[in-house]
């Protein structure tokens, strides 16, 4: 079939909006109607070149929400009419890692799925018989997408797609890092570096766990709103002497949990060091630059403290994102602040100036 998507043609230019082939959903894959997608970092950072393991044609997105429209051979999980949110970390239920409750790196399609393929190691999309690769397993900047059955969340039908769009990846993320990873425990003191869509679903997090304390540290004063709106019991304006506030504010100790969000080296350095002595743990979720380090004194390890990393929130994406949308559906969780500008696909490249502005949170493409 031909569908509208957002093509990447060539690094540091403009998506372009074009028309494409779709073929049908072979084994163990589902074509999905897309009905909203959110425009995240990642799909800036890709198109702009500076991921190197970026390639190009590519269709962009990753944050999807959508309907499945058929599903090829073997697929029990969904059947046509299910409502389904896209997931760019997988989850097979077979692999080992599957299998271990102590991480969600499923293993079953990962290398073909970073070489832009579907896991057969070919692609549904092309142009005048020219293959064009897909992006994390996803490729949502887009009417329609063929994707493993693997990748995708089942859903409430209830859940507003739009609203459902921001937990196949930020929001998730941030959340998980507070419920799976840290597992906050309930009357402790947090700390969350970064108040864009991931450290905004962390302070959500620690609130949703029970936390007495939740300090959201930004540079904007804006995000730092919207931080209090989700939980956070103090805002403050980051600064060299953010660390040192921390631990003058936690008796001279640090707090027992802290969330790096914003994938700046300097910031995680500041996030280990404001953890607390004896049993403080540091989760980064932020992504750094290819090739940084982060520097830590081993001391404040012997002394306790302890440095973890979280991909997608630990969330195993088909248990539990349709449980996260939940929290939502409940009213539990006020995803309403994180959608600021509703855009058509044609508009993808405004998504990606309202992002480089940090203007609002998220741009949704709506596609109905
Ligand atoms: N681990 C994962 O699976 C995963 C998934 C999604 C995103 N990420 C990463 O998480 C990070 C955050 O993503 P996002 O979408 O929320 O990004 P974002 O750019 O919207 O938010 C980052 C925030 O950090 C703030 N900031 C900048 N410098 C700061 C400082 N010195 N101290 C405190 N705050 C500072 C910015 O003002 C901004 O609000 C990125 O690095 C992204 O790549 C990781
Ligand atoms: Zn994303
Ligand atoms: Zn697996």
């Amino acid at each position: 079939m031909n569908i509208r998507a957002a093509v990447l043609e060539q690094f540091g230019q403009p998506l372009n909006v074009t028309e494409v082939e779709l073929g049908e959903p072979r084994a163990g894959e589902v074509l999905v109607r897309l009905r909203a997608c959110g425009v995240c970092h990642t799909d800036l950072y890709t198109a702009s070149g500076a991921d190197p393991s970026g390639y190009a044609p590519t269709v962009l997105g990753h944050e999807g929400a959508g309907v499945v429209e058929r599903v090829g051979e073997g697929v029990a999980s969904v059947v046509p009419g299910d409502q389904v949110v896209t997931l760019f970390s997988p989850q097979c239920r077979e692999c080992v890692h599957c299998a271990s409750p102590d991480t969600n790196l499923c293993l079953a399609i990962r290398e073909q799925q970073n070489k832009g393929y579907l896991p057969d190691g070919t692609t549904r999309l092309s142009r005048a018989g020219e293959p064009i690769r897909h992006f994390m397993g996803t490729s949502t900047f887009a009417e329609y997408t063929v994707m493993p059955e693997i990748a995708l969340a089942r859903i409430s039908p209830e859940a507003d797609p739009e609203r459902a769009c921001l937990f196949a990846c930020g929001l998730s993320t941030g959340l998980g890092a507070a419920i799976n990873t840290a597992k906050v425990q309930a009357g402790s003191t947090c700390v969350v570096f970064g108040a864009g869509m991931v450290g905004l679903g962390a302070v959500a997090g620690c609130r949703l766990q029970g936390a007495d304390r939740i300090i959201a540290v930004d540079l904007s004063q804006r995000r730092l709103e919207l931080a209090r709106g989700q939980g956070a019991t103090d805002a403050w304006i980051a600064g060299p002497d953010t660390v040192q506030r921390i631990l003058t504010e936690t008796g001279g100790f640090g707090a027992d949990y802290t969330f790096e969000a914003t994938g700046l080296v300097s910031v995680m350095r500041q996030a280990v060091e404001a953890a607390r002595m004896g049993w403080g743990l540091c989760t980064v979720v932020g992504v750094a630059g290819k090739g940084e380090t982060l520097e830590v004194v081993p001391r404040l390890l012997i002394t306790g403290r302890r440095v973890c990393g979280s991909s997608f929130g630990g969330v195993k994406g088909r248990d539990q994102v349709p449980e996260l949308v939940q929290l939502y559906l409940g009213g539990r969780l006020d995803v309403d602040p994180f959608i600021s500008h509703r855009i058509g696909l044609d508009e993808v490249n405004r998504g990606f100036e309202l992002m480089e502005r940090q203007d609002g949170i998220r741009s949704v493409i709506t596609f109905d």
